[in-house]
């Protein structure tokens, strides 16, 4: 029997998660999402043809492959329609029968995205910089117990009122916030009732659907989006996102047990970049995080804002690793690191001048440690699209040897560059000593 893997973000996101994911895909039955929302941009190459998928799992361009969309995730119904129907234009086959949505999704409302630019605004200079797509307040109002549901989006006799009950209380807040619109209940209801019908045929009990693949001997993997630096819990709090993008969040956003959950990949890039505020202790503001920009077409997926670029970050991704129990790594974007003379990696983080041993709680002292880093030379020739490991120069081979064996974890896929075939798989992955 195949075993059901998770794959992971090792960093802040954006590490190609969305082009491993599809690679991976063709290996299993069902590829499953576990959490986040539409802030997520998972982009898939294939020929010519390039796709952001932010909520549909990137298992769909695999036509036997079936797609599942967990309670975890917080679902933006118009998102989701507006997605399904470009991938249903795109590919030209209905996606019925091959996407899943759960019942038990927490819906995004448009009051979320007015709360979340409220609060934004309030935070001033110490704002998460975040995606704007109602993310945390939906997620807040899941924990809080008061959220609206996939279930209640199908019922159209009780949606209206509980749309305008919710209203009413968002209201209140935004109005404490002094922020300059009010909701207006109705349209809402209307659209939202419509949302429900359209999506109705995709709605079922996830959990029970993903179980019954798993009784039936057939493979699931399990799609991350963000990263482990991302983390609600294990995150540079509170520059994160709301979810558990770690590879425990995989159980309890889809009702399948931690048991089934056999293998854990981690996607990082050969760098590290991040969008939005917060610590990053390896950025690079000067013309080194140019070119990283530059060379790696580092703007968002989602928001096309520019990415904050700097050095591979070992204490960082060292953390993740543990976090997660890899028990192998992607390494993305090797390509991008063509043209430089030296490569510099944090090996440790320095504090007040003694070494830290542990990755630190307190995102004010992340924002103040200083990296130290061990300086690698680098290989200055195209490696972009390479297949095979013994095409890669040694000294690219030594910088992965030198990842591997900080992470102790081993390596079993190279990615050199956005295109599905752009890739090396290693059948013995490269092991740390
Ligand atoms: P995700 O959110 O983790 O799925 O990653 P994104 O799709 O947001 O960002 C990764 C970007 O890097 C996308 O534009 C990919 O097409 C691109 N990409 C992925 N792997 C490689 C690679 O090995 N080399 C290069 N040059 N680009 C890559
Ligand atoms: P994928 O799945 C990179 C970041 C935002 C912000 C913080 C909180 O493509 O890797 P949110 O809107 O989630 O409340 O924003 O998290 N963020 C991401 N950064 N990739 C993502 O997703 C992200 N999703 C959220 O920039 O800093
Ligand atoms: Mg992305």
């Amino acid at each position: 029997m195949k075993k059901n893997l998770a794959v992971v973000g090792v960093q802040w996101g954006d590490e190609g998660k969305g082009k491993i994911v599809d690679i991976l895909s063709q290996g299993y039955d069902c590829v499953a999402r576990y959490q986040g929302g539409h802030n997520a941009g998972h982009t898939v190459n294939i020929g010519d043809r390039h796709h952001v998928l932010h909520l549909i799992p990137s298992g769909i361009f695999h036509r036997d492959v079936k797609c599942v969309i967990g309670g975890g995730v917080v679902l933006d119904p118009l998102a989701l329609i507006e997605e399904s129907e470009a991938i249903e234009r795109s590919m030209s086959i209905p996606l019925e029968g091959r996407l899943f949505v759960s019942n038990r999704c927490h819906l995004i409302l448009p009051y979320h995205r007015a709360l979340e630019s409220a609060i934004e605004d309030q935070l001033g200079e110490r704002r998460i910089g975040t995606t704007s797509r109602g993310i945390g307040p939906a997620y807040e109002d899941k924990m809080g117990r008061r959220g609206l549901r996939v279930c209640d989006l199908i019922n159209p006799e009780t949606l209206p009122d509980k749309i305008r009950a919710l209203v009413l209380e968002k209201n209140r807040t935004l109005e404490a916030l002094k922020h300059p619109q009010m909701i207006d209940a109705e349209p809402i209801c209307d659209s939202y009732a419509q949302y429900g019908q359209k999506i109705k045929s995709f709605v079922v009990d996830t959990a029970v659907l993903l179980n019954e693949i798993i009784r039936s001997g057939k493979s699931i993997l399990f799609e991350g989006a963000q990263g482990t630096l991302l983390d609600v819990d294990h995150g540079t709090f509170p520059y994160v996102t709301s979810s558990s993008a770690a590879a425990g969040g995989a159980a309890t956003g889809l009702g399948v047990s931690p048991k089934h959950v056999h293998q854990v990949i981690g996607i990082s890039k050969a760098y590290t970049t991040r969008v939005g505020s917060g610590p990053f202790p390896t950025e690079s503001l000067d013309a080194a995080g140019d070119e990283l920009r530059t060379r790696g077409n580092e703007y968002g997926s989602t928001t096309g804002r520019p990415r904050r670029c700097g050095w591979f970050d070992g204490p960082a991704a060292r953390y993740a690793t543990m976090i997660n129990a890899l028990d192998s790594i992607a390494i993305t974007k090797i390509d991008v690191l063509d043209t430089f003379d030296e490569i510099p990696v944090c090996v440790e983080y320095k504090y007040k001048g003694s070494v830290l041993k542990e990755f630190p709680a307190d995102a004010a002292i992340l924002a103040k440690v200083e990296p130290v880093y061990k300086i690698v030379r680098g290989w200055k020739k195209s490696i972009a699209g390479r297949t095979e490991w013994r095409e890669l120069p040694a000294v690219a081979q030594d910088y992965l040897r030198f990842l591997s064996d900080y992470l102790r974890t081993p390596i079993s896929i190279v990615s050199t560059g956005p295109g599905r075939n752009e890739t090396i798989h290693l059948q013995t992955p490269v092991n740390f000593r």
